[in-house]
């Protein structure tokens, strides 16, 4: 059956397909397709699945976060819509942890200073940051990546972590030695370092505006490695210009095309902001094991089968 796959992408998705006797095409043009594997940067509406035809039956995102595509209108289609939810964790995590280090240690700020042929002897007083053991960690959504990012903090790095998650895990509590918060307001008030691990929802769409800013520390960090508008990027951006508190670390943003946007100006123009391009799941183990299970989905929706990370 016909595979379109809208990207090149790393890993064995091309080789398993073709291995299980499909046809696969790269682009966008998806008339005819069977199965169809997305990115984050399509996006999948009614319209598209009715221009790819009847026989589509699956939507394979290549990525955790669905936002770009419309479940609804999928379900109306009976359309089966897959993720890529286990085996990227642990990269996801451990790029918050070096956002959240490079901010409290100023280091792309530390690194411009040494290209910039600045630095001429050692000085006490030379880009002071702050120590992140026995400080506050705390985790918006405790998924598989926040998670790993609380284990991490918690036994690696000596930090107290803090969650708010609209189901308390009390494992998870137990095992990382987390502290539950029931609100958000109350986690952002008494965290050193704020990191995002929620999915864009309707419900999750700036849940950290300039009220929730204004609740957290003069001296904390925020750290985004979810989705862009999880944050109003406006009103982080002022309020970082206006030192509301001290910096922040971005791996999303609210639009990532190549527009620069108002916010954006802001935040180029700050030294307390690191900013990545959305590849904290850009490494080969993620991309790899990404790559596998979109593969995987495809197969097993085209053999008749329900496959196994129904996007939820
Ligand atoms: C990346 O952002 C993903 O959702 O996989
Ligand atoms: C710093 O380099 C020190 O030796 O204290």
């Amino acid at each position: 059956m016909k595979v379109v796959i809208s990207r090149k992408i790393p890993g064995e998705a091309e080789q398993m397909l073709k291995a299980a006797g499909h046809e696969v095409v790269y682009g966008t043009d998806f008339a005819g397709a069977e199965a169809i594997l997305t990115m984050l940067t399509d996006k999948i509406d009614g319209g598209v699945m009715d221009a790819a035809g009847k026989q589509l039956k699956i939507i394979a995102n290549y990525a955790v976060g669905f936002d770009n595509i419309d479940l609804e209108a999928a379900k109306q289609r009976n359309i089966f819509v897959t993720n890529t939810p286990g085996g990227f964790e642990r990269s996801v995590a451990e790029h918050a942890v070096g956002l959240m280090l490079a901010v409290a240690r100023r280091i792309v700020e530390a690194d411009k200073f040494v290209r910039a042929n600045e630095f001429d002897r050692w000085d006490p007083n030379l880009f002071i940051g702050t120590e992140l053991a026995g400080k506050t960690l705390g985790i918006v959504g405790l998924g598989r990546i926040g998670t790993v990012m609380a284990e991490i903090a918690s036994r690696a790095m000596g930090m107290k972590v803090l969650y708010f998650c609209p189901e308390r895990k009390i494992d998870c509590e137990k095992e990382f030695g987390l502290e539950y918060c029931s609100t958000l307001l109350d986690l952002l008030a008494k965290s050193d370092v704020v990191s995002l691990h929620v999915p864009l929802t309707p419900g999750t769409k700036h849940m950290i505006g300039a009220k929730e800013i204004s609740a957290m520390k003069k001296t904390a960090i925020l750290i985004n490695t979810a989705r862009g508008a999880v944050v109003d990027e406006l009103a982080l951006a002022k309020a970082l210009s206006e030192k509301w508190i001290a910096g922040a670390g971005l791996d999303v943003f609210e639009d990532e095309t190549r527009l620069v946007t108002e916010s954006e100006k802001i935040l180029y123009s700050l030294d307390n902001v690191v900013l990545t391009p959305h590849i904290a799941s850009a490494t080969v183990e993620a991309r790899t094991a990404m790559s596998k299970t979109a593969a995987e989905n495809i197969i097993a929706a085209l053999s008749g089968q329900t496959p196994p990370d129904l996007a939820k």
